[in-house]
């Protein structure tokens, strides 16, 4: 199989979905398949379907947004694993985070690195399919769409979590990364 390109470090951005579940192994295939160094920052919520010491030692290093820094840290995270990646993929993304970062909002670890980074954000919409076509998802998709983020297009499949079927899957990691490596070429071109 052709594999697509893919960027070298991968900042990938886990949100609250059902879907989180499928990090762990995603993650080691953008190591172990796609030569990719990847860290990985959690939302709160997404530690409730995907266990931190997976991703930790998955990925070979610490996972971040789990647990705060203690207030005499130096540390400022957001803006170093910002800086650090070739690529900002968040996936999965929830409509509640889509929500957020359409309006610019930075409540957690996760929203602040994507303020603060300048190399290409990309999200992938993960919801069941009736959540994906309201309105108001659409809207924020688009705004993200305007604002420079990547959105990738979500595909047909059966819901992880009520067994529903329609628009709102993620498509596999192989697709995704297809996406990403048309959209960053189409981005190029346009700003040669
Ligand atoms: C069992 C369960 C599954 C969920 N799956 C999804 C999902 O696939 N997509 C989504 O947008 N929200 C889903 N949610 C709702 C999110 O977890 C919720 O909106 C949360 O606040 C998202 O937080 P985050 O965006 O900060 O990670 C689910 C909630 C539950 C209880």
């Amino acid at each position: 199989m052709h594999l697509p390109p893919c960027p070298r470090r991968v900042l990938l951005g886990v949100t609250g979905s059902i879907s989180a579940a499928h990090t762990p192994t995603q993650v080691l295939a953008l190591r172990q398949l796609f030569g990719a160094e990847v860290r990985v920052v959690l939302t709160p919520a997404a530690t409730q379907f995907v266990a931190p010491r997976a991703l930790a030692v998955m990925s070979g290093a610490e996972v971040l947004g789990v647990e705060a820094r203690p207030v005499t840290s130096p540390a400022v995270d957001h803006v170093e694993v910002a800086s650090w990646a070739d690529l900002l993929l968040v996936l999965p993304a929830t409509a509640d985070f889509l929500a957020r970062t359409a309006a610019g909002t930075a409540p957690d670890l996760l929203g602040a690195a994507v303020l603060a980074a300048a190399c290409p954000v990309v999200v992938v919409p993960s919801m069941n399919h009736v959540m994906w076509r309201k309105p108001v998802v659409q809207r924020n998709a688009d705004q993200l769409r305007a604002d420079g983020i990547g959105v990738v297009p979500p595909v047909h499949g059966v819901a992880l979590a009520d067994g529903s079927s329609g628009e709102g899957a993620t498509p596999p990691l192989t697709e995704v990364l297809r996406w990403v490596a048309a959209w960053s070429r189409e981005r190029e071109a346009v700003s040669a």
